[in-house]
């Protein structure tokens, strides 16, 4: 844990998990991450915004204890999930007088998860306002990320807009702030990719709502704080926009190499064609950098061999994946090969059902690639590099 002062009165608990790989037991942690908690002290009342994991919670409390904090009058909680709210029924025995705030929802999420006691939650809706003597919180409803109680607390005397997982990014260092601006926008385009993108539209209107307000400092609690709000709020704006890049992704899996010949030849003509090209072999797959490659992609094509009638299992995953993430891609196929049947195509093409896409004319041969099928790989190629054209 290190405890940073941000401005007078204004304090990150920050709980650097260096170590941890991965999240929910599904998500990867290639830099490990933080969960920051932040401490408000008003001239009447302090606020507690966010705890920590509970893996963290002794921690968190020990700097709470050794930072002099006599009273806690309120625990913000701007989302329920166990990393921000965990160590909160810890802090209200340390603090038995601090009542906690959230949305409605937020609230009932709050008793079912941690079995907080009702008559300790405070419901506040957008616009509502806490005085703390000279500072006063104002709590705005954003929805979806990535659950949907989520809302961001807004400090109106400093400018500071405490944003819980939105524009977070999963990243242990030592400083509170950003130190590397391009490895920041990596991490929380791999973050926004991972939870929130399939959440894109209620995501532009949760920004329009932030827009309001004039904003100095964006401190998430995942990742570093952003001294230039607008580093940020630009990255998400590009994200969440209609617009998608000239750029193709290929999830692949290949047994003896028929597929993974017809994905390199396909990459070698796109690539010709002046295409970005990011394949993504499944045997090795992170999925928060296919993830993260989904976001302003144009074109997904999905290469599968063919097993026991039906897609390789990691192809099967990867367009589950796809899926349920819902890319704002425009355009998608599927190619591979098979050895005397099946139903690799309609099984994958049956899995893709969340996206609003066209699909082109999928690519399945028989065995390894022979010279008429190179050419239906080229007709695939050129379909795609003419509606990349519209772009
Ligand atoms: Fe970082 Fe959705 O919790």
């Amino acid at each position: 844990m290190t405890t940073n002062r941000i401005k007078e009165g204004i304090y990150t608990f920050r709980s650097l998990d260096w170590d941890r790989r991965l999240f929910d037991e599904l998500i990867p942690l290639p830099d490990g991450t933080t969960y920051n908690s932040y401490f408000v002290q008003g001239s009447r009342k302090n606020a507690l915004i966010d705890s920590t994991d509970p893996q963290k919670s002794d921690k968190l409390i020990e700097d709470i204890r050794e930072s002099g904090i006599e009273k806690i009058d309120y625990i913000i909680a701007n989302h329920a999930e166990q990393d921000h709210s965990g160590t909160i029924p810890e802090i209200l025995n340390l603090f038995p007088e601090a009542n906690v705030i959230c949305t409605k929802l937020g609230k009932k999420f709050l008793k079912e998860l941690l079995l907080i006691p009702e008559d300790k939650i405070e419901i506040m809706e957008t616009q509502g306002e806490i005085n703390l003597g000279d500072k006063h919180l104002k709590f705005i409803k954003t929805p979806w990320v990535h659950w949907p109680e989520t809302m961001v607390t807004y400090l109106k005397e400093e400018k500071i807009l405490f944003s819980c997982d939105f524009f977070g990014s999963h990243l242990a260092q030592s400083s509170p702030y950003i130190s590397d601006k391009a490895k920041v926008y990596e991490a929380a385009k791999r973050y926004y990719a991972e939870i929130m993108m399939p959440f894109r539209e209620i995501i532009k209107k949760n920004i329009e709502k932030i827009s309001e307000l004039e904003i100095d400092l964006i401190a998430p609690s995942h990742g570093p704080i952003y001294q230039e709000p607008q580093f940020i709020l630009n990255a998400y704006q590009e994200w969440v926009g209609d617009s998608v890049k000239n750029e193709v992704v290929i999830p692949y899996v290949s047994m003896h190499g028929s597929t993974r010949m017809m994905v390199d030849y396909l990459i070698d003509i796109l690539i010709k064609k002046d295409i970005t090209v990011k394949p993504f072999n499944l045997t090795e797959l992170d999925l928060g950098e296919l993830a993260k490659a989904l976001v302003d992609t144009a074109t997904i094509i999905i290469a599968s061999p063919t097993v026991l009638k039906g897609p390789h299992p990691e192809a099967f995953y990867a367009a589950y994946l796809t899926n349920v993430l819902q890319p704002k891609a425009r355009f998608a196929s599927i190619i591979g090969s098979y050895g005397w049947g099946g139903k690799m195509v309609d099984m994958i093409k049956g899995t893709l059902t969340n996206l609003d896409v066209e699909l082109l004319k999928p690519v399945l041969i028989k065995g390894q690639p022979a010279e008429e099928d190179y050419r239906m790989i080229d007709h695939l190629a050129d379909s795609i590099y003419e509606k990349h054209k519209s772009l």
